[in-house]
């Protein structure tokens, strides 16, 4: 039976790059996304930024521009990540969106009719200078026990003590240094302590969906959100309490709905609309139309309100409260239908090494990765490898990834193929003889049975649960198999046999059969892995000249005199040199002071610029440019007039002071660098609209030379530098 299903990952604040642990997120879910939609069923499967709250304020501010630009500007940066991972959402949307505006407004306001809303006044460290109460991560001070200076508020790093911010001695706002006032406000609270919502969140974390039968949590899960619900040890201080969803002013978020009249302003915590931030990019991605391309039939709210559709969310084990009891809880008093799933992940961990941080991440540099020109497939292998459907923490190890990929993928999965092509082209036109898969009637047929009655209900099993490690296991035995079974008959020899002058009776037919099964075979593998390596089943495919392959494919070999393409390569061996790269720390030209007062002695350098921060790097936007034209300026013995394609669908123009350098016509045809966010500026001889990069002296007179830059081959025009 076909199903409907909605599923999510977790949206990741738009304050910085996707991490690796972003990356492993999107890749499990992607998998379940591609292995479901093999089956035939309807799945929207969307994603989105996270714009709200504190942070992204802060940065926003310290970058010079408004928490819309900054969120923007994270956000344009999605794309060669998802694309470059093969990961598909359908749609990518924002929290800072009307869609979520007004659906976070309406299931605060159903809360609030339910009789769930609260307020209190609570007490705060506020930071007066900035006129901003301080959330706890932006208060330092002396710990109350060691006296060890700079320990966040709620605990001591010298000695580990744990208290609250207000323990601190002599507090200081991390924003201004300023010492923190108490001040009072009034909160709006959530009452997750209300009866109703404990009993109903006792049932659901216990629960199964109804749709699919499959348990709501995992088990881990589950013990953790009932240590929450009924308390640590039955310890009555340690239940759920009602969660605080106001924040006031100056806050970037949604504004509070029908607040008394002459109150200030309040916005939602960011807790409370990320989530519906998942409604929210399904309900653009329903009325813009994509949806209905993908099969969709139904209107948004027919769609979310259908008591068929699966809503299952992939996240991280940091953010489980959120998922398990809040976010139904919303969902549930609101009058809305609740999750069936929540698919909870470990953290990934590198090389052993430390845990991927939020906003650390360091260790593997996902882009890092693909700029080497590393395969992206080999991650989504890895990783797959790797991953159960448990809340365990991933390793990434290099030797493991080298040999997994090089040894299993390509050793045993893709030897199959060039193998087998080689004879199937030399002595039978490319052409599959009739395929015998009889039990017992030789090893390779007993593995292609073993694959279709056994391994694929199996295999089938473990994506459901996402145990895709398990089913690698599978798939890669069964590649061991048809290997061994390949080197048991020896085609190799019967081939040499081919061109001897007596050729024994059915040596052709014998080696037409084992090239024909051993492809048969690589073509059950492909399919079984297909969620996982989509482009190289695209491209396996197109070697097997069959398209687009859906699981049901599976009972269905190719039939005789099907005409298979000649092999061409399909993947890659990891190179080692490629791994020492990814890992190699960034290369940091930290500022050598002696140098820099080192004045004209020689070798001395042009003193660095004071430190900055990335944000104010990723303001100054540089563009890869190709000059179209360059000519003299009349009138200007400095001044080139370059015409620049910055990959805009237009032209720009700009004044470049490198007449003493080059000649306009050397300059034609080249690529270089731009800075394409600098404020046109209005010159003698017309409007320049950027600013082209050159290296030189300080001193030009002096030091004569000057040297514009030129990207390696293959940048394009418009490619951002970041
Ligand atoms: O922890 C985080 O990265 C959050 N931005 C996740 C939000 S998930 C959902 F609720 F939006
Ligand atoms: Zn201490």
């Amino acid at each position: 039976m076909s199903r409907k299903l909605f599923v999510t990952t977790a949206l990741p604040y738009a304050n910085g790059n996707f991490h690796i642990g972003h990356i492993m997120e999107y890749i499990q879910a992607d998998i379940w996304v591609r292995f479901m939609r093999m089956q035939g069923h309807e799945v929207h499967f969307v994603g989105a930024d996270d714009a709200h709250g504190a942070p992204i304020m802060i940065a926003a501010e310290k970058a010079g521009v408004t928490p819309q630009a900054f969120v923007a500007n994270i956000a344009a940066g999605r794309k060669q990540y998802l694309d470059g991972f093969h990961i598909e959402f359908d749609h990518w949307h924002s929290t800072d969106s009307p869609e979520n505006v007004e659906l976070s407004q309406t299931i605060y306001r159903a809360l609030k009719a339910n009789d769930l809303i609260s307020s209190k006044t609570i007490d705060q460290f506020y930071d007066p200078v900035k006129g901003m109460f301080l959330p706890d991560r932006y208060i330092k001070g002396e710990c109350p026990k060691c006296g060890t200076k700079d320990q966040y508020g709620d605990n001591c790093e010298n000695c580990g003590a744990v208290y609250a911010p207000t323990d601190l001695k002599n507090p200081y706002s991390t924003l201004t240094g300023a010492a923190p006032v108490m001040k009072s406000s009034e909160h709006l609270f959530f009452k997750l302590s209300d009866l109703r919502c404990v009993e109903f969140l006792k049932e659901w974390t216990e629960g199964n969906s109804a749709i699919n039968g499959a348990p709501h949590l995992q088990t881990e899960v589950r013990n953790k959100a009932s240590e929450w619900l009924v308390g640590k040890d039955g310890e009555e201080d340690s239940k759920l309490g009602d969660w605080d969803i106001s924040r006031d002013e100056p806050y970037f978020g949604i504004p509070i709905p029908d607040l008394p009249a002459g109150t200030p302003p309040k916005y939602f915590y960011v807790w409370l609309d990320a989530p519906v931030g998942y409604l929210a990019s399904l309900k653009y991605y329903f009325e813009s139309g994509e949806a209905k391309a993908n099969g969709a039939t139904q209107t948004f709210e027919e769609f979310i309100a259908d008591e068929k559709v699966e809503q299952i969310h992939f996240i991280g084990k940091d953010i489980i409260t959120f998922h398990t009891l809040f976010w139904p809880a919303m969902l549930k008093f609101s009058g809305r239908k609740v999750p069936d799933q929540i698919n909870v992940h470990g953290f990934l961990t590198v090389n052993n090494g430390e845990k991927m941080s939020k906003s650390r991440g360091t260790g593997l540099d996902p882009l890092k990765y693909l700029n080497l020109g590393m395969n992206p497939e080999w991650l989504r292998y890895y990783i797959a490898a790797k991953l159960n459907g448990k809340v365990e923490d991933v390793d990434f190890n290099a030797d493991d990834f080298m040999a997994r990929v090089n040894a299993d993928l390509v050793g045993k999965y893709i030897n199959i193929a060039s193998r087998a092509a080689g004879f199937l082209h030399k002595h039978f036109q490319g052409k599959v003889a009739e395929i015998q898969i009889e039990p017992g009637y030789d090893a390779m047929a007993n593995a292609l049975i073993d694959a279709r009655k056994f391994a694929f209900p199996s295999i089938h099993a473990s994506y459901e649960q996402r145990s895709y490690s398990h089913l690698i296991r599978e798939v890669m035995s069964l590649a061991d198999s048809i290997n061994t079974a390949w080197d048991q008959a020896k085609p190799w020899e019967l081939a040499k046999s081919l061109a001897s002058e007596r050729i024994p009776l059915g040596t052709k037919d014998r080696l037409h059969e084992i090239c024909s099964t051993a492809i048969e075979g690589f073509r059950l593998l492909t399919l079984a892995l297909k969620p996982i390596l989509p482009a190289l089943a695209v491209k396996a495919e197109e070697f097997l000249n069959v398209q687009g392959m859906t699981w049901s494919d599976a009972t269905h070999p190719l039939q005789a005199g099907h005409c298979i393409r000649p092999y061409g390569h399909l993947m890659q061996r990891v190179d080692p040199k490629q791994l020492d790269t990814l890992f190699e720390p960034p290369a940091v030209t930290h500022p050598d002071p002696t140098l820099e007062r080192e004045g004209e002695n020689g070798g001395a350098i042009e003193p660095f610029a004071p430190e900055i921060g990335i944000d104010d790097f990723t303001k100054i936007d540089l563009r890869i440019a190709k000059i179209i034209n360059a000519e003299h300026v009349e009138g200007s013995d400095k001044l080139l007039r370059l015409t620049l394609d910055v990959g805009e669908g237009k032209t720009r123009n700009v004044f470049s002071g490198i007449k003493s350098a080059y000649k306009p016509e050397d300059l034609i045809g080249k690529f270089t660098v731009m800075v394409a966010n600098l404020a046109p500026r209005k010159m003698k001889f017309g409007i320049s609209e950027g600013m082209v990069l050159a290296a030189g002296a300080a001193d030009t007179k002096s030091e004569p030379g000057l040297y514009i830059l030129e990207p390696h081959d293959g940048a394009q025009p418009g490619m951002r530098i970041r």
